[in-house]
């Protein structure tokens, strides 16, 4: 099967900006500089509901530490792309993160919106260490202040679906990541 041609055929306006190739190099050198990092520790991975669930699951498995695992979710006010700079806890944690070393893992990192609320709400919880690894980072488009310590790729501001990423729910099982051209996600 040809991986990328299956892609098209599937939506033939998007366009393969990294391949499944290119994400599982990157993904395996994040989670060898992540195990070089936290040599004889304990991690808490926490991925935020849904993007981050596939980013998560590779990167778990290039990560060789004894670690763990929690899921949050959230949600942004403000229609469509334009955020509001409000966000709302839609699941929390299952366990505590006291005294953990945590690694908050996100799909996007774009205006910082979303993730400046979530270090701000698990920075109160007194982890041990808190850092955040970002498959993908668009700094151009930040509005708050927020770096990831890990980043996969840093990307123009263009969008994109694919990898766990997701348009109006669709599209975040394609195993690249893909840009949807601007008519496609504007208006
Ligand atoms: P932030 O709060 O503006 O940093 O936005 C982060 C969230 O916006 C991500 O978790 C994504 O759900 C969404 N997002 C931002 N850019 C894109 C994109 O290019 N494609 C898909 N989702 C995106
Ligand atoms: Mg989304």
């Amino acid at each position: 099967m040809a991986p990328a041609s299956r892609v098209k055929q599937e939506s033939p306006r998007l366009s393969v900006l990294f391949s499944r190739e290119q994400i599982a190099e990157r993904v395996a050198q994040i989670g060898a500089q992540i195990t070089a990092d936290y040599r004889d520790e304990t991690v808490v991975l926490i991925a935020v509901l849904k993007g981050a669930s596939i980013f998560l699951s590779d990167l778990a498995r290039a990560i060789t530490l004894d670690c763990t695992f929690d899921f949050l979710a959230v949600q942004s006010y403000g229609a469509g792309k334009i955020s509001s700079g409000e966000v709302r806890l839609l699941k929390d944690l299952d366990r505590s993160i006291s005294g953990e070393n945590v690694i908050l893992v996100e799909d996007i990192l774009d205006t910082g919106v979303t993730l400046t609320f979530l270090r701000k709400q698990l920075m109160q919880r007194n982890p041990k260490t808190f850092r955040i690894a970002t498959l993908l980072d668009k700094p151009s488009r930040r509005q708050q202040k927020v770096e990831a310590d890990y980043v996969g790729f840093t990307i123009p501001s263009e969008f994109v679906v694919g990898y766990g990423l997701d348009f109006g729910e669709r599209y975040r099982n394609l195993p690249d990541i893909c840009t949807l051209p601007q008519d496609a996600h504007e208006g």
